[in-house]
């Protein structure tokens, strides 16, 4: 059943989001991975809590006299589409397993996607219109990414050897990234269900060499993984121009607080900075909440690995376009005709 609903599509049509997530299903099952997506860590508390919490947040309307929104916006001076981009990226397990059963023959169709995946990936965000962001990778792996066409924000992870860090941050900047960061979430011990397999590379980092990591770098920095008013008031005194608030998918501390209750705290904290946000945005009125609270633009990882493992580039530009089209749909009925116009006033009940 969810088979046929995939092999419906070679006419060519757009999947919408059932299908996608749809056929995505059937080949991680195939290749037995299933059990691997949004797994969070330890009991997984974090990832129930941060959906409930979203979902309790409900939208009010403004219909009268309101008109359709346009979704365009602007991140680090590159001009989207919409305000929903790749959060930082590299090998997921699950697009290796099933690239692997596809070399080994064992694959029940043709592979989704060409090549490398995260350029698919990067070449389904660029035809949509918006950013590829990229965590632990190697600059030639960068630079193929680059090479896709989208903005790229590179989030260089704080490997030990902070020579390579350096490395990374220039590298970025000489490829035209429009922004670099670090994922200061990944640094103490390995992640309970890490896609890296590499965690002892990793240190924490202490706040001079964050420092040295920011002013080695022209391009804004982004510090992704903070959760407080505290980190986020360091960060913007550290030099950084924007902060993530993540919960790097549920992956770091069993029963960590619910990312849009952390974003309304961490904008009061730094109003002048770009406040982006991550993990478990999956519609577009999940994206219109986090917009409400301060967020310059939200971002998704699991749903483009789901995307393209469905149908490859063209799988990430359809997510893309459903996306958009949820996104701008809603803002419509909440009487925002465009991005800027979106505030705590949509939500109701809102503090
Ligand atoms: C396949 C994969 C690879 C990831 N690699 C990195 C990485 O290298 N650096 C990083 O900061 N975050 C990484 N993340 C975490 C994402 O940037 C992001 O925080 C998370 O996926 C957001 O939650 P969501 O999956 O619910 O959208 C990765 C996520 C996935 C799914």
């Amino acid at each position: 059943m969810l088979l046929t609903s995939f092999q419906s599509q070679p006419s060519g049509g757009a999947m919408r989001y059932p299908e996608l997530l749809e056929a995505a299903a059937s080949l991680i099952a195939e290749v037995g991975m299933s059990d691997r997506v949004d797994l969070g860590c330890e009991s997984g508390a974090q990832n129930r809590l941060n959906r409930a919490q979203m979902d309790s947040l409900s939208l009010r309307t403004r219909i009268l006299g309101a008109v359709p929104a346009t979704t365009a916006t602007e991140l680090f001076g590159a001009r989207l589409s919409l305000p929903i981009v790749a959060s930082a990226l590299c090998a997921s397990r699950i697009l290796e397993a099933i690239a692997a059963a596809s070399a080994g023959g064992t694959l029940s169709r043709p592979l989704p996607w060409d090549g490398d995946y995260l350029e698919a990936i990067a070449g389904g965000l660029a035809d949509a219109g918006t950013a590829m962001s990229t965590g632990y990778i190697s600059e030639e792996q960068l630079a193929r990414v680059v090479d896709c066409g989208a903005p790229v924000i590179h989030i260089v992870k704080p490997h030990r050897d902070n020579e390579w860090v350096l490395r990374q941050l220039e590298r970025a900047e000489q490829l035209g990234c429009v922004a670099v960061g670090m994922d200061i979430d990944s640094s103490f011990k390995e992640k309970a269900h890490d896609e890296v397999p590499a965690p002892a590379e990793l240190t924490h980092k202490t706040l001079e060499e964050m420092s040295q990591f920011i002013a080695a770098t022209s391009l804004p920095f982004v510090m992704k993984g903070i959760l407080s008013a505290e980190d986020a008031v360091v960060a913007r005194d550290l030099g950084a121009a924007a902060v993530m608030v993540s919960l790097h998918g549920g992956e770091v501390i069993d029963h960590a607080r619910p990312v849009l209750e952390a974003l309304r705290e961490v904008r009061g904290a730094v109003p002048e900075l770009v406040v982006l946000a991550d993990s478990g945005f999956r519609r577009g009125a999940d994206v219109v909440k986090a917009l409400a609270l301060g967020a310059s633009a939200v971002g998704i990882g699991t749903l483009l690995v789901l995307a393209c493992a469905a149908n490859g580039r063209a799988g990430v530009r359809d997510l893309l376009a459903v996306l958009e089209e949820e996104l701008g749909r809603t803002m419509s009925y909440l009487g925002c005709p465009d991005v800027r116009s979106i505030d705590e006033g949509v939500l109701a009940g809102a503090r």
